[in-house]
């Protein structure tokens, strides 16, 4: 059986990009895999966070892991500072990977531009991401498309460490869905949606109520042409909503963009806002179920113990390869 690791930053705001891109995939690999899904809490601390809502953040992501339909029974589900290994590991992958290697990462670039004095931590994230994967032999890395040169660095790094000291890790494959791979900004569609735009608009959380939901739909930008076609060069924002009704009907665009014909955006938003709504119902309602249970703590403490299992056998192979430790 084919084994699945995949991680989320718990940063609150988590949006339907997140979901079409990364957690829906959570869901469907279950039932064939072994998986693993983890609460990145120390990807998370690579910028400045506030203790108190960091805590809070860190049960609302487990909350929706839960509310989307990952199953406890089924997945091991755990918060990544919970397991000590995955520091252990990332300070050994760390002298196996060269400065020129992140340099090049596209996120660090971007998110150093936000950032007035970056910490050593948001350059070496990607390495940290390495070890959450390598360490649990995975094969699989359900993610969104902007994870693509991520995933890239830990097939580079395993591969290396295989050369360098013999098979030490199995080399990773990224997943990434053919509809919602990429959502876009509302607001400005040449952008990827994202937790931290200050435009509230710009994105539709999970747990945003459905007037909200209906307020970032019907302000979506989009252009003065009136015809409902997929075109991403030419109509962005209208591309956009195209893919993400797509993505939530399981229509295709080609037919979604049919039933359209002769309309206008005013009438397929309304709709579109329907079906975002249709589907985020019973996720908002499980979550507050969830969220407020006993079980959830218990489900993260069980699955930290599982995690750590499986995370120090892989340390002790590690070890003995590379020659470290008595
Ligand atoms: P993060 O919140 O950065 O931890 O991202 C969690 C997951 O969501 C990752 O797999 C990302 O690749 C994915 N993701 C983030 N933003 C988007 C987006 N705009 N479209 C599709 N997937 C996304
Ligand atoms: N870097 C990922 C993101 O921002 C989150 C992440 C951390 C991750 N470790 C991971 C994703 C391991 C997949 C596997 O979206």
């Amino acid at each position: 059986m084919s084994r699945v690791f995949s991680g989320v930053q718990p940063t609150g705001n988590i949006h339907i990009g997140n979901y079409l891109g990364a957690l829906r995939q959570f869901v469907d690999l279950q039932d064939g895999s072994e998986c693993i899904y983890c609460i990145v809490d120390m990807h998370a601390i690579t910028v400045p966070q506030d203790p108190k809502e960091l805590k809070k953040h860190i049960l609302d992501v487990a909350a929706l892991y839960m509310a989307i339909g990952v199953d406890p029974k089924k997945s091991i589900v755990f918060v990544q500072s919970d397991v000590k290994q995955h520091a252990e590991l990332g300070w050994i992958l760390n002298c196996n990977t060269y400065m020129g290697e992140l340099s090049r990462m596209t996120q660090y670039k971007q998110k150093k531009q936000k950032s007035e004095n970056p910490s050593v931590g948001l350059f070496d994230y990607p390495v940290l991401m390495a070890s959450d994967i390598l360490l649990y032999d995975t094969d699989v890395v359900p993610v969104g498309n902007d994870q693509k040169q991520h995933i890239e660095l830990a097939r580079d790094i395993a591969i290396r460490v295989n050369g360098k000291y013999g098979k030490t890790f199995v080399v990773p494959e990224g997943r990434f869905m053919k509809s919602g791979a990429r959502v876009m900004s509302l607001d400005d569609p040449t952008s990827k949606m994202s937790k931290s735009n200050p435009n509230e608009k710009s994105r539709i959380c999970l747990l945003d109520e459905p007037g909200k939901v209906k307020k970032a739909i019907m302000s979506a930008t989009t252009d003065s042409e009136g015809v409902i076609r997929y075109s991403i060069k030419e109509k962005p924002g209208i591309s956009n909503l195209l893919d993400i009704y797509s993505a939530f009907s399981g229509k295709s665009v080609a037919k979604i963009v049919k039933e359209y014909e002769g309309h206008g955006y005013g009438d397929f938003k309304k709709d579109l806002v329907e079906v975002v709504n249709t589907s985020l119902d019973p996720i908002r309602a499980r979550f507050e179920e969830i969220r407020n249970s006993k079980e959830l703590v218990e489900a993260l403490k069980d699955g930290a113990e599982k995690a750590s299992e499986i995370a120090e056998r892989t340390m002790k192979r590690v070890k003995s390869n590379m020659g470290l430790g008595l």
